[in-house]
């Protein structure tokens, strides 16, 4: 099956340039399965059910997100309304919502997709993604209760990220990097069949420091006092991420090759997708 990861939409720019593209996406290239990640959708903080249901409409299966998940308080409700939007599963038993599900992709195979948060350099410091993820694939093994399974592992520090994924190696289909907004050229599959990369980037202005207008993050280094907020950059948006063929046989990855379109950076679709 054809699966494409796209990272963290940012602001009005991010979240149109995904909503435009993606459609075609999937026709020209005939994908299974879609999960973008939502969680700074909303002025680069946080999600609106508005534009959770927007992104659906344009094709995605999954939103997910991490930290910045409850930045707009009504996720904290529609969370509960649909099975589509994921939180981050190592938050707190009792938190609103859930952390994963089981999907059915367009040629009828089940995608379980979980969203777990990383805790080096995080807050909040959830609990241990390690064992959060023992029990994710022990609920939902990958060749018995899902053809496939995909994690987006939403974390700062890049050794957090590889040693997560060396950890399920063989037992996930893919493991996406999410968070730190900057695409790496780590795409990979491991040894035992899982596709991996440190950060899947994300769908956002990139003439900017990580999504936002550049200005603040700037005089905050050189100054340290505040002079204003921090406000998503609105010029048009590059979108990144990867596209991954799993095995109908094995649930493990056959290829993994990255997805950027958009004005600033190199533009590179997989090419065993053309
Ligand atoms: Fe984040």
């Amino acid at each position: 099956m054809r699966l494409l990861f796209l990272g963290d939409m940012v602001g009005r720019s991010g979240r149109s340039a995904v909503w435009e593209k993606l459609p075609g996406l999937i026709s020209d290239f005939r994908l299974d399965f879609v999960i973008v990640n939502g969680e700074n959708a909303a002025g680069g903080f946080g999600i609106t059910e508005e534009i959770f249901r927007e992104t659906i409409s344009a094709g995605a299966d999954v939103v997910t997100t991490g930290n910045h998940v409850w930045d707009q308080r009504e996720a904290l409700e529609f969370a509960q309304r649909t099975d589509r939007f994921l939180r981050p599963a190592n938050y707190p038993k009792g938190t609103p919502g859930r952390g994963s599900g089981v999907y059915q992709a367009r040629n009828g195979a089940r995608v379980f997709v979980s969203n777990i948060m990383g805790r080096v350099f995080m807050m909040p410091e959830l609990d241990d993604p390690f064992q959060s993820v023992e029990a994710e694939l022990a609920a939902c093994p990958l060749g018995e209760q899902a053809d496939a399974v995909v994690i987006d592992f939403h974390a700062e520090a890049t050794s957090e990220k590889m040693c997560f994924a060396h950890f399920v190696d063989g037992r996930a289909s893919l493991v996406v990097g999410t968070h730190t907004h900057q695409p790496t050229a780590d795409h990979q599959i491991l040894n035992a069949g899982t596709a991996y990369i440190s950060d899947a980037g994300m769908c956002g202005d990139y003439d900017s420091s990580l999504g936002m207008d550049k200005e603040e993050p700037l005089n905050r280094f050189l100054s340290k006092v505040p002079k204003g907020r921090f406000e998503a950059a609105g010029g048009p948006a590059t979108i990144c991420g990867v596209g991954v063929d799993i095995s109908d046989r094995t649930g493990l990855a056959d290829r993994i090759a990255p997805l950027r379109l958009g004005p600033r950076l190199e533009e590179t679709v997989p090419a065993f997708w053309s």
